[in-house]
């Protein structure tokens, strides 16, 4: 049995990181750990730590991009959820098996060794959710 492990972030997607900081960290006081242009996304993220999880806020850096097509389409807000599993490979398997819509159907291995994948919102109540499975797990 796979194991749901924590909430590893909540992705907001933002059509400024400048201005979104303002709220995030500057009014609700999250720390800011560091931003990151991620290019592979085509977007720019600030990661804010919140206990054992953390606040994500995507900006898209590509008009043409997915992304930036999500953003235009339902506005700024809440993206997707992000939960660390201890065996993604094993967690699919099982969601498919059980006829859950998925859109990676294998895990995305990263460079840094982070493997993901998505659950297309169709199977999860609307909302998108990312699975993680963190190296030096599995
Ligand atoms: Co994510």
């Amino acid at each position: 049995m796979t194991e749901l492990k924590r909430l590893d972030h909540v992705a907001v997607l933002v059509p400024d990181l400048e201005q979104a900081l303002k709220f995030w960290q500057d009014q609700l006081g999250l720390p800011l750990d560091h931003v990151e242009t991620v290019t592979g996304m085509d977007a720019k993220i600030a990661f804010l730590p919140l206990g054992e999880s953390e606040i994500e806020l995507v900006q898209p850096t590509n008009q043409d991009s997915g992304l930036a097509k999500f953003l235009e389409k339902q506005g700024p807000g809440l993206h997707h959820i992000c939960i660390e599993v201890d065996d993604i490979a094993a967690k699919l398997e099982d969601l498919k098996s059980q006829g859950v819509q998925l859109i990676n159907e294998q895990p995305i291995h990263m460079e840094d060794g982070r493997q993901l994948a998505f659950i297309h919102p169709k199977g999860a109540g609307g909302v998108l959710v990312e699975l993680y499975q963190l190296p030096g797990n599995g």
